[in-house]
């Protein structure tokens, strides 16, 4: 059995935990900046870097105490090393350099998405490979085709906007506050999902790609025309995604059938709608769906530890010269998109 303390720092949430390779989380800790960046309506890169240094040393202090651990009980420290905000990135990635330096322990860098795409089998120990992910996040809207650990293909990505972008730019339209994922949801059970009429870009498209900028300026136009109430527009909203969703993962589901599982994961997989939609879909296709507890969809240390704790198995460790990456996608085969070139 080894433990891992991992550390996340690439968008707005600081966070340190302990895991176990036995699937034990021995602890977790998580410090969101949103009040920080409430009053800009987004994340601030700059703002959100100088959060993460004031708050990651003491985080990770707390983490070990939780589990009544020293550094030296560790097996390896697993930081995000990319993608994200590089300000960000590069605090977690440098405090776990200095650490793996002074407690002579070897560095594991993580692939902020791979923690997301790994997640669900932290959570679920019977989940084997390869799987069928939806990773929706609010920088990324992907199907992955998950065959191991570091084993990608990527089956789609969106050609605009990621989900969570979406959401949260919904939100902001609608003057429901941020982050805007869960504040659209919360509108949207008390709203009428058919009263506005929203375009479902790419439905029925023959590569399961996703778009969203098309839906997003839909939004906008229905909020100015006055004549609709934002819980009936964020209602609408919400089942257009999950339209498109669930569309593009059928497609995808066609495309790979050697998935043995569908799952999904990422911020916005924290959507009860888009939840229940997808294991709707599994089951008619007959595949078991699984999904991590909604605490781990929404960015946290766990799954970064739990990654480094797939890594470690595998025999993957880096050296104390690895840079952090702004842009590193899972799937460095993968086609370009057209107008996805600012997307991994
Ligand atoms: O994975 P995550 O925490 O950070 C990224 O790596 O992007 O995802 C954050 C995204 C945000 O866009 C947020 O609005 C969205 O996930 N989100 C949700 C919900 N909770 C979070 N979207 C829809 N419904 C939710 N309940
Ligand atoms: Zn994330």
């Amino acid at each position: 059995m080894t433990v891992i303390l991992g550390i996340e720092s690439s968008c707005d949430e600081t966070a340190a935990a302990l895991v176990t390779s036995d699937r034990v989380i021995l602890s977790h800790r998580l410090a969101g900046q949103e009040a920080e960046h409430r009053p800009f309506g987004g994340v601030v890169p700059e703002i959100a870097a100088r959060a993460h240094v004031e708050v990651l040393a003491p985080l990770i202090e707390a983490a070990l105490a939780d589990a009544g651990m020293h550094l030296d009980d560790v097996d390896a420290i697993a930081a995000t090393a990319g993608p994200g905000l590089i300000g960000g990135v590069m605090v977690g990635l440098v405090t776990a350099k200095a650490l793996c330096h002074a407690a002579s322990k070897p560095l594991i860098a993580v692939n902020h998405l791979e923690g997301h795409a790994l997640s669900p089998r932290l959570a679920d120990p019977t989940l084997g490979f390869p799987y069928l992910l939806l990773l929706v996040s609010g920088g990324h809207c992907q199907l992955l085709l998950v065959s191991g650990v570091g084993q990608y293909r990527r089956l789609a990505t969106t050609i605009d906007d990621a989900a969570g972008e979406a959401f949260d730019k919904t939100a902001k339209v609608l003057g429901l506050g941020f982050p805007g994922g869960p504040a659209v949801e919360a509108a949207a059970t008390i709203g009428r999902a058919g009263a506005v009429p929203l375009p479902r870009p790419l439905l029925g498209s023959a590569e399961p790609h996703f778009s969203f900028a098309g839906l997003k300026s839909a939004v906008l136009r229905a909020h100015e025309s006055g004549l609709h109430s934002a819980q009936d527009i964020a209602a609408s909203f919400q089942q257009a995604v999950v339209d498109c969703l669930i569309d593009r993962t059928r497609r995808a589901l066609e495309l790979a059938p050697e998935a043995t599982a569908l799952v999904v994961a990422g911020g916005v997989a924290a959507n009860k709608a888009i939840r229940a939609a997808l294991e709707a879909l599994a089951a008619t296709n007959g595949l078991p769906f699984a999904a991590p507890p909604l605490w781990l969809c929404t960015d946290n240390a766990a799954m970064i530890g739990w990654a480094g704790a797939e890594r470690f198995e595998a025999g993957l460790f880096d050296g104390l010269d690895f840079e952090a990456r702004p842009r590193w996608p899972l799937d460095p085969q993968a086609e370009k998109v057209r107008g996805a070139g600012v997307k991994a």
